[in-house]
């Protein structure tokens, strides 16, 4: 019997029924699917929030952003999949198809290139409100360390991604990025063999980052994001307070639907358009097909990269490509579990001094890094001063050390200065190393031309 029962039991059931009588559901049926939907978005959401955690400003909607893109990217993903082949003869063929003959591959290709570079952003941005806002603090604390493994997942899936259009762009950056590997110690030739399948980028390279990048890293990105969210609304999210006075319970709450839904369906209609707009105007780029045997000069690692590409400049490999980037991870991932003396919670630079001492330590970023660039490229070459030293304690262990001793000096200058709090500080210090990360990656990719050296932007 294909008929429909005349007294339905289920909702779908009936929901069909109504769909094939053509007419208007019921009240009752009405109620129904809206407390089906009601209880799909309460995975998600608590029932009520706290009307002040609602405030645009207080989180710019980054983490929901985030998790917007990461759908936009599977879709066009998945749509780019259909046209694309992962070998060096057809990879960047391909491309061309893409932009020519079919039917709206440019827009597609455009909107997947520049979600990706767009998420890697956005996340950067969504850490750093976590940390301005404390949003890090007790019981938040794993969910952060779960946070920096997605930042470094999407800095994965990116740079997989980077080769596929098999153009000299994607050639040579593959190239400078995995060349970092060889610095491991002991294991380093190893991983890179596996990853790149032979000593050099390949074909073999090419299908491995395409299996990394269409399977291993979105999946794994989709099994973290879902921890992330169950943690998120498991630990309640944090309401912008002073933690003495204002307990939780006093806040007022509104009902999470409409006010919360309404303003992220918004928030959501808004994003699309506004990358719809940009990918139909701004092309992803493209240059000629990749020739393993014309390398370009400079060779430039792809821009999220430009920073550690610029420490390699002026550090031992060893310490530019391994141990400072694992001390900044570690230093990362220990933050939350540093012992905290915030009385606020979920306010933007936890008080006017924090705000005051971040400031001094976005000026200080912005005025030393160049000038220790300057420093070492133009005035001091610290192998030729201690010449007896090996290369990796002249060029590796001394500045480390030094830039140490410089941070330790400041921290201890701004407590007796000011008379700050530790997390006031420690919020200072992290924006003078923020600073300092993005003014190298500014470098990186603006000031240096032929042969890596120094020059203005227009000269480039
Ligand atoms: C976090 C997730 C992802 C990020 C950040 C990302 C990023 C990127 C980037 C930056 C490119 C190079 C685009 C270009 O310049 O042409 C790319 C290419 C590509 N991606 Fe993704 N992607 C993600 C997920 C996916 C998924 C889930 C799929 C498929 C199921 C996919 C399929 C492809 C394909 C087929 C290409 C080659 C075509 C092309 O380069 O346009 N990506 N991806
Ligand atoms: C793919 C990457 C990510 C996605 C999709 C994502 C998604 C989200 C969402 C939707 C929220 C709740 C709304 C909001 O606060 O904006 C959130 C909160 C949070 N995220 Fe993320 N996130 C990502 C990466 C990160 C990173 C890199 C960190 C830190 C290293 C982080 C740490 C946190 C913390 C601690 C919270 C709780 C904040 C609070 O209670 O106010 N997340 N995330």
């Amino acid at each position: 019997m294909t008929t429909l029962d005349p007294r339905p039991e289920s909702l779908p059931q009936r929901v069909a029924e109504s769909i094939q009588r053509d007419k208007p559901f019921s009240e009752d049926e009405r109620d129904r699917m809206k407390a089906v939907m009601n209880s799909l978005l309460l995975h998600i959401h608590a029932s009520k929030v706290p009307a002040r955690s609602l405030k645009f400003t207080y989180t710019f909607g980054l983490g929901g952003l985030s998790l917007l893109l990461i759908m936009m990217l599977i879709v066009t993903g998945i749509m780019l999949m259909f046209v694309y082949t992962p070998s060096p003869d057809s990879a960047y063929t391909d491309m061309l198809a893409l932009q020519s003959t079919v039917a709206f591959g440019q827009l597609i290709r455009n909107l997947h290139h520049w979600s990706g570079n767009l998420l890697l952003v956005v996340v950067f941005l969504h850490m750093l409100r976590v940390f301005y806002t404390g949003a890090f603090r007790h019981p938040r604390e794993f969910n952060w360390v779960i946070g920096v493994g997605l930042l470094l997942l999407v800095v994965m899936a990116n740079f997989t991604g980077y080769l596929l259009p098999w153009d000299q762009l994607a050639y040579w950056a593959v190239t400078v990025g995995t060349s970092l590997l060889d610095y491991v110690p002991v294991v380093g030739e190893q991983i890179s063999l596996l990853i790149l399948g032979g000593p050099e980028v390949s074909g073999a390279t090419l299908r491995n980052f395409y299996g990394l990048h269409l399977a291993i890293v979105p999946m794994m990105i989709l099994m973290i994001v879902s921890v992330h969210i169950f943690r998120v609304r498991r630990d309640v999210g944090t309401v912008p307070r002073n933690l003495d006075e204002e307990p939780l319970k006093r806040l007022e709450k509104v009902t999470t639907l409409p006010h919360l839904v309404s303003r992220e369906a918004v928030f959501a209609i808004v994003m699309i358009g506004l990358i719809l707009l940009w990918s139909t105007w701004v092309n992803a780029p493209l240059e000629e097909a990749a020739n393993p045997d014309h390398s370009p000069n400079p060779a430039k690692a792809a821009w999220y990269f430009m920073g550690l590409q610029e420490l390699l400049l002026h550090f031992h490999p060893f310490f530019a490509a391994i141990v400072i980037p694992a001390l900044a991870l570690g230093g990362l991932m220990m933050l939350p579990y540093l012992r905290t003396d915030m009385d606020t919670e979920g306010v933007w630079f936890r008080s006017r001094m924090g705000r005051k001492l971040a400031w001094i330590g976005f000026f200080t970023g912005l005025i030393a890094t160049p000038l220790l660039v300057l420093l070492d490229e133009y005035v001091v070459n610290l192998p030729d001063l201690l010449p007896s030293l090996p290369t990796i304690i002249s060029n590796g262990w001394v500045p480390l050390a030094g830039i140490l001793l410089l941070l330790i000096l400041y921290a201890g200058m701004l407590k007796r200065v000011f008379h700050a709090a530790s997390c006031e500080v420690r919020q200072s210090v992290f924006t003078l190393l923020l600073t300092g990360f993005i003014v190298l990656t500014i470098i990186g990719i603006a000031f240096r031309g032929e042969g890596m050296a120094l020059m203005w932007p227009w000269e480039v």
